[in-house]
């Protein structure tokens, strides 16, 4: 991997974008849980999935913006080190496989995939199949859980940077925190 002297403000800016659509599509998922089928339900199932698909293309720029303008060298000292480097490589895959798992749990179920209001109409990928559709919602979902704990494991670890530490770790990514 290309190395830098810092996250490039592009990068910077879709972490925290990427985190707030994260948050979004988990508050929309709750709300419209307990929702009777309608269309209320429907417009909320569309918010969520665009957050979602949002997540997935967001997650596929980071990633190129990495190569392109590269990032600051991760220690790989200790184990708290390398375990992470390892939560923030499988935030990447979480990123990528939970929306991919939410538009095959979408197409299983026979449901459209309606963006942005209906301005963009993603495909029906899979035949329609019931059982199918509810495996794939429960794997989505427990795919979604995994995600958020390591969210926690993440967002405790640049915490214990910052107050513990006492190092630059949480300003590289969070530059109003200020250097030490
Ligand atoms: C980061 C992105 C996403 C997160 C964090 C997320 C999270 C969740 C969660 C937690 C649930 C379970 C709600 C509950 O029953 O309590 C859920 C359900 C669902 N999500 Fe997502 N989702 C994401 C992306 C997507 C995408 C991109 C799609 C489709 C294009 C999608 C389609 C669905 C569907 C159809 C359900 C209902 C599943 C069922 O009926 O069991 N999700 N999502
Ligand atoms: C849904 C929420 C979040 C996700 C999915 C997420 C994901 C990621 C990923 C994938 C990276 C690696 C960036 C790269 O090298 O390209 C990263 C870096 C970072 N994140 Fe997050 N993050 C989230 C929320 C947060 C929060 C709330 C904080 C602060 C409290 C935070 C602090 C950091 C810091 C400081 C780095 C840089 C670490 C380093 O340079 O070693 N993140 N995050």
């Amino acid at each position: 991997m290309k190395q830098a002297s810092s996250y490039s403000p592009l990068l910077i800016a879709l972490h925290w974008l990427s985190a707030l659509l994260i948050a979004g599509a988990l508050i929309v998922a709750w709300t419209l849980d307990d929702m009777p089928r309608g269309a209320e339900k429907t417009a909320w199932m569309s918010l969520h999935q665009t957050l979602g698909v949002s997540v997935l293309v967001i997650a596929f720029l980071r990633l190129v913006m990495r190569r392109v303008h590269g990032v600051p060298p991760h220690m790989m000292e200790t184990a708290m080190d390398k375990l992470a480097t390892l939560v923030q490589v499988s935030l990447y895959g979480f990123m990528i496989w939970v929306p991919v798992f939410g538009y095959l749990t979408s197409s299983f179920g026979g449901h459209p995939v309606n963006l942005f209001g209906g301005a963009v109409q993603l495909p029906l990928l899979t035949p329609q199949d019931h059982g199918t559709h509810e495996l794939l919602g429960d794997l989505h979902q427990a795919l979604a859980y995994v995600m958020l704990a390591l969210v926690g494991l993440h967002v405790a670890g640049a915490l214990k940077h910052h107050f513990i530490l006492k190092d630059d770790i949480l300003s590289r990514m969070a530059p109003w925190v200020g250097k030490r």
